[in-house]
């Protein structure tokens, strides 16, 4: 057999995009490559991308810059862009940069065999269709060799919800599920290889529709099933849209052993003037009557949120209202970004907020986010909680795992392996992190 060839593989964005690129990587491996930790042995590049916000795209297009000298070195070298930038960019990519000799968006990814070739031919390949199939499906080149404890598993894709300042809708394509049957069967496959817990993902996951053996299944349906999947310990999904959370949905968070207290719930804003220009469908009244309910069903849930901040025509009122918010939320972690203009967009016409005035009001939150975040992991101190160890920890001994509520946990105990699941007695709350013993 020849040599292997060389995939190198960077990742941007969301987790969508990492489960993308292991999908990608099975692919390419029935082409004879095998994945390499540096572009500079590499026979392929591969660059998987975000276009949520400018800087996510324009980071891009240095680092292909810096391919270049690469490429002069070794000609056969291959360089493909995937992702959402290439999806939104498509041709214009090429264009600007010559050295790109792939170009893959996320419905095409079953076309990475076939486009590769083309590009060893000495074509260029373009792909950024939106075909009607399920493309996991086809990209299935499952591997068998043996894997960490945790692993992301995407159930549904795509997004019809179009809130004003966000181009997933555009690069992800229209909402679609996948069938349960091939995310149970895909499930199994992971346990076999080690997983004990699974991320399910989705771009609105708890929209999630997908055929089952009785008409379409319910996100919490698809939960219920997955908790029958021995070996599988832990299940989480990612990210929520707060219309979606059905009440089969919320009362699982109460009642399905296997369903872990954390949930990502993203609102964006507390103001309902400006929830209403993002198109987002709920205000912030029925949002905290929501949470109240999930709180309800789940006491000890840690709630995780994300927030825009500089919206167009946003004022410093608007913004005291989403301060509000998360004063009554409490999020034990939320993810704030300053409002990027992303063209194409019904926001981006808008009359833009000062960027000092975003900046400004970006730090406050920010400040007010971390000091519950530190007053949520403080809490935690002296509590017995489950770590599934993930790998080992910076100090000699040392191991490191999540908890149920995703905090990461350090605990010393050299007889502890990856993907134990164990009890441990929380001692201390660090920066970023909690220390604890083995009970
Ligand atoms: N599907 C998820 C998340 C989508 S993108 C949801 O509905 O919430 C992840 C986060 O990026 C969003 O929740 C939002 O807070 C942020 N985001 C999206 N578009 C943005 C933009 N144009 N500028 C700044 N942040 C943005
Ligand atoms: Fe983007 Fe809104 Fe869809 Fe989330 S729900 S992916 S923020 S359009
Ligand atoms: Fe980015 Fe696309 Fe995910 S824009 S956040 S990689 S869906």
């Amino acid at each position: 057999m020849s040599e292997p060839k060389k995939l190198f593989i960077k990742t941007y964005g969301c987790q969508m995009n990492v489960y993308d690129s292991e999908r990608m990587s099975e692919a390419l491996g029935g082409q004879g490559y095998v994945e390499t930790k540096t572009p500079d042995d590499a026979d392929m590049i591969l660059l998987n991308t975000c276009h949520i916000r400018e800087k996510a795209a324009e980071k891009v297009y240095s680092e292909l810059g810096r391919f270049k000298g690469l490429k002069a070195e070794k000609p056969d070298l291959k360089i493909g862009v995937a992702g959402c930038v290439a999806q939104a960019e498509g041709e214009e990519i090429m264009r600007r940069q010559p050295l790109v000799d792939l170009v893959v968006g996320p419905q095409s990814y079953h076309r990475l065999p076939e486009m590769e070739a083309k590009t060893r031919a000495g074509e260029k390949a373009l792909g950024t269709d939106f075909p009607e199939e399920d493309k996991f499906e086809k990209l299935k080149n499952r591997p068998k060799a043996k894997r960490g404890p945790t692993a992301f598993l995407t159930v549904q894709e795509g997004c019809d919800k179009f809130c004003a300042f966000c181009v997933v809708p555009y690069t992800r394509g229209a909402e679609v599920s996948r069938p349960a049957d091939r995310i149970i069967r895909e499930a199994h496959d992971l346990v076999e290889r080690g997983v004990r817990e699974i991320t399910l993902l989705g771009q609105n996951v708890n929209a999630y529709h997908g055929a089952g053996p009785d008409g379409d299944m319910t996100l919490a349906g698809l939960i219920w099933e997955l908790n029958k999947v021995d070996g599988l310990e832990r299940i989480r999904f990612t990210t929520s849209h707060p219309n979606d959370m059905a009440d089969d949905l919320i009362e699982a968070h109460g009642t399905c052993d296997k369903l872990m207290p954390y949930l990502h719930l993203p609102v964006q804003s507390g103001s309902d003037r400006i929830l209403k220009r993002m198109n987002r469908s709920h205000t912030a009244e029925s949002y905290l009557r929501l949470i109240e309910r999930i709180r309800a069903a789940r006491p000890d849930i840690v709630m995780s949120g994300d927030f825009i901040v500089g919206f167009p025509e946003e004022t410093e009122e608007d913004f005291q209202a989403t301060m509000d918010l998360v004063e009554e939320v409490k999020y034990g972690y939320a993810y704030s970004f300053k409002y990027s203009t992303r063209p194409g967009t019904p926001a981006a016409e808008r009359a833009q907020v000062d960027p000092a005035a975003a900046d400004d009001r970006l730090q406050r939150l920010q400040a007010l986010i971390t000091r519950h975040q530190r007053e949520i992991q403080d809490g935690m101190v002296g509590r017995t909680v489950r770590v599934l160890f993930e790998k080992p920890g910076r100090l000699p001994g040392q191991m490191v795992g999540k908890s149920e509520y995703l905090h990461s946990v350090h605990v010393k105990g050299p007889e502890i392996a990856v993907g134990d699941l164990k009890e441990v007695r929380i001692t201390e709350s660090g920066a970023n992190s909690l220390a604890g013993e083995l009970l």
